[in-house]
């Protein structure tokens, strides 16, 4: 399915009335999003357009040698290209990994950042993302002013750090970081209370057919503060996706703020519970 056919079917947002004409497609392929190359995906008007000569993509002298952080195993990419926040945005893409490809949760949640940053209070705060694959995300909040961490296991972090310093290199107010985190790997060790505080989570379709949900729970909780939020997208395919989604609202207060029904992304809103 193409990702950018215009949608019949709205998103719906569940704590306020707020009208996107874009929506997040389902995929053709249930187990690894559909690549689309050279195409803008606006959210705005929920049509996409050939937009290459819009970006300074290849040569640009301001950014620091961002070759050096591609990594070696990837034999092929692919470019997409979004537009959030004022910005557009290149993300370098390969379909040799899951975390080297923008899953639709990301998409989602790019979406509901862009329309909710203010009353989020998302200027000047400190955020994580888990599982960042890519980057869009880290990137958006980077450029909605959040001071942000992008985080994902080692072999993905030479793609992420590549489209993070492409995209938002003299562009945000905090540079982004890129650290390693496995979850439920020395959380405390690498990530500690002591010393890192976060106001938001970010996590995008971290949830799907994997042996480490407990671990990826363990980590939500490990990074939680009082006052942390954490807001989790994700595309529901599998009943292990509901068995989690029940096992996290036991530990987190949960809100849903927004679903897109086409696609079965849901976003999620939530705070530890303390007791
Ligand atoms: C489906 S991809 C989603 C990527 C990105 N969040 C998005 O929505 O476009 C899942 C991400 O979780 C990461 N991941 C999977 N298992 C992990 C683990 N045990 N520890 C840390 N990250 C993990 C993968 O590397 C990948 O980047």
């Amino acid at each position: 399915m193409d990702m950018c056919s215009s949608s019949t079917t709205p998103p719906v947002f569940l704590e306020e009335t707020v009208k996107i004409e874009d929506q997040v497609k389902s995929q053709e392929n249930e187990s690894i999003p559909k690549l689309q190359e050279n195409v803008v995906h606006s959210h705005v008007t929920g049509e996409c357009q050939d937009n290459r000569k819009d970006f300074n993509d290849e040569g640009s002298s301001s950014v620091p040698s961002p070759q050096k952080f591609l990594p070696i195993n990837y034999s092929s990419y692919t470019k997409e290209y979004y537009s959030y926040a004022g910005k557009n945005i290149i993300i370098q893409e390969s379909i040799e990994s899951y975390g080297a490809v923008v899953w639709p949760g990301a998409v989602a949640l790019c979406q509901y950042l862009e329309q909710h940053s203010e009353e989020l209070k998302f200027q000047d705060a400190t955020a994580i993302e888990i599982g960042a694959g890519p980057g869009l995300v880290s990137i958006v909040a980077s450029l909605l002013g959040a001071h942000v961490t992008a985080t994902d296991l080692p072999d993905v972090l030479g793609n992420l750090q590549y489209n993070i310093l492409k995209n938002t290199h003299k562009s945000t107010v905090h540079q982004p970081e890129v650290r390693e985190l496995v979850w439920g790997e020395d959380l405390e060790l690498n990530f500690p209370k002591s010393s890192y505080y976060y106001d938001f989570i970010l996590a995008t379709d971290v949830v799907y057919h994997h042996y480490f949900l407990d671990k990826l729970l363990t980590t939500m909780i490990h990074l939680c503060q009082p006052g942390t939020v954490l807001l989790w997208a994700n595309k529901f395919r599998f009943s292990t996706d509901y068995e989690f989604l029940e096992k996290f609202k036991q530990i987190f207060n949960t809100t849903l703020l927004a679903e897109f029904p086409e696609s079965t992304v849901k976003i999620f809103k939530a705070t530890l519970k303390w007791d």
